[in-house]
C-alpha cells in the first residue's frame, strides 16, 4: 500500500485537518506514558537551519518511544551530489518516515514520489505545512474552528502565506492578503483557492474586521542578500497597533517564528496580549504528534 505524505497542506482533507487538531489538544492533555511508536526511527534532512522543526520531531519522536536521526547535506552525501532519488531510496529502507526541509519544494516531492514510507514537508521555498497544522491548533484552542473566519496575512507571498491559501480553502476561511508589489503569491495557488483568497495592496484594507493577522520575515532563508531591498518594500506592511486595531476586537497574532522585532512585527504586537506565538510554537510539538501517529499507523 502507498503510504500517505504530507508535503503540502492539500495532502489532507479538512475532515483529516481537524480530526488531527482535536487529537493534538488531547495528546497535549496527555500526562501518561504513551509510546505507540516504539522502535520507530524519523529520518530528518536539514538543508537549512531549524530551532522549532528540529528540536519538536525530535522530541516528539522520543516521547513516542521512537527516535530521531538528524541529517544535514554538510555531513551526508546528499551534500557531496549523490542523487536526490537514489538518497530517498535508500533512506527509506532504513528508516519509517521521513522529514525534510529543503532549499527547492521539488526535493521534498522526489523524495515523496522514491519512498516507501511516509514523507514530510518541514519547510521548502514553497510551502510550511506542519507550522500551520500547529497555527490551526492555537486558534481551535484560543477560539474555536476557523471555518467561516477571515485571516489577514499581511506581508511576503511566501511559503508560510502559500500554506494559508491552501488551510483556507481545506477548512473553509477566506485569507485576505497583502503583499507589496513583485511579492505576491504564486498566481495559479490564488486562482485555485477562488472566494478563499482575496488580494490587496493595502495592509489595513487585509486587516479590517479580521479575527487573526499573520506575518512572517521579509526576507526568509535563502533570501538574506535581498535583505536592504526588501526593508525598502516592506516598510508599510508592518504588524503593529494601528493595523491591529482595525482587526476585530479578539482578533489573535500569530508568527510563526523565528520573528524581527521592529521589521514585520512591533514588540508592542508579538509581546501584547493578542499574540499567540508561545502557545504556536509549542503546537509544533503537539500537532507534529497527532500527524506522526496517522502516518505512522501501529504494524499489525
Ligand atoms: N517556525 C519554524 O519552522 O521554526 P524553525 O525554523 O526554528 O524550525
Ligand atoms: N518564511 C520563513 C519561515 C521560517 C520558519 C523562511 O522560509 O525562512
Amino acid at each position: 500500500m502507498n503510504p500517505r505524505h504530507f508535503v503540502t497542506f492539500m495532502d489532507l482533507s479538512g475532515e483529516e485537518v481537524r480530526s488531527l487538531i482535536h487529537r493534538a489538544v488531547e495528546l497535549k492533555r496527555l500526562k501518561t506514558i504513551y509510546e505507540p511508536l516504539k522502535n520507530k526511527v524519523l529520518g530528518m534532512i536539514f538543508e537549512k537551519s531549524s530551532t522549532r522543526t528540529r528540536v519538536s520531531f525530535e522530541t516528539g519522536m522520543i516521547q513516542f518511544g521512537g527516535g530521531a536521526i538528524f541529517l544535514s547535506p554538510r555531513d551526508t552525501q546528499l551534500g557531496r551530489g549523490e542523487p536526490v532519488e537514489d538518497s530517498a531510496r535508500v533512506l527509506t529502507r532504513m528508516v519509517d518516515a521521513i522529514m525534510l526541509r529543503t532549499i527547492s519544494h521539488r526535493t521534498v516531492e522526489i523524495f515523496a514520489e522514491h519512498s516507501r514510507v511516509p514523507v514530510i514537508n518541514g519547510l521548502s521555498d514553497r510551502f510550511h505545512p506542519c507550522q500551520v497544522l500547529a497555527d490551526m491548533q492555537t486558534y481551535f484552542e484560543h477560539r474555536g474552528d476557523i471555518a467561516g473566519k477571515t485571516v489577514a496575512w499581511i506581508g511576503d507571498g511566501n511559503n508560510m502565506c502559500q500554506t494559508y491559501i491552501h488551510a483556507a480553502q481545506q477548512l473553509g476561511f477566506t485569507v485576505h492578503i497583502a503583499s507589496p508589489p513583485g511579492y505576491d503569491a504564486e498566481p495559479e495557488l490564488i486562482r485555485q483557492a477562488g472566494v478563499h483568497c482575496k488580494l490587496t495592496r493595502d495592509p489595513l484594507a487585509a486587516a479590517d474586521g479580521a479575527d487573526l493577522v499573520v506575518t512572517d520575515v521579509w526576507a526568509s532563508m535563502g533570501q538574506e542578500d535581498e535583505q536592504a531591498l526588501r526593508a525598502k518594500a516592506f516598510a508599510d506592511y508592518q504588524v503593529n497597533a494601528k493595523l491591529m486595531a482595525v482587526a476585530a476586537p479578539d482578533a489573535l497574532f500569530m508568527h510563526c517564528l523565528p520573528a524581527h522585532r521592529g521589521e514585520e512585527v512591533s514588540a508592542g504586537v508579538i509581546d501584547g496580549p493578542q499574540s499567540v506565538v508561545w502557545d504556536e510554537a509549542e503546537n509544533r510539538l503537539h500537532a507534529q504528534k497527532a500527524l506522526l501517529e496517522f502516518l505512522l499507523p501501529p504494524d499489525n
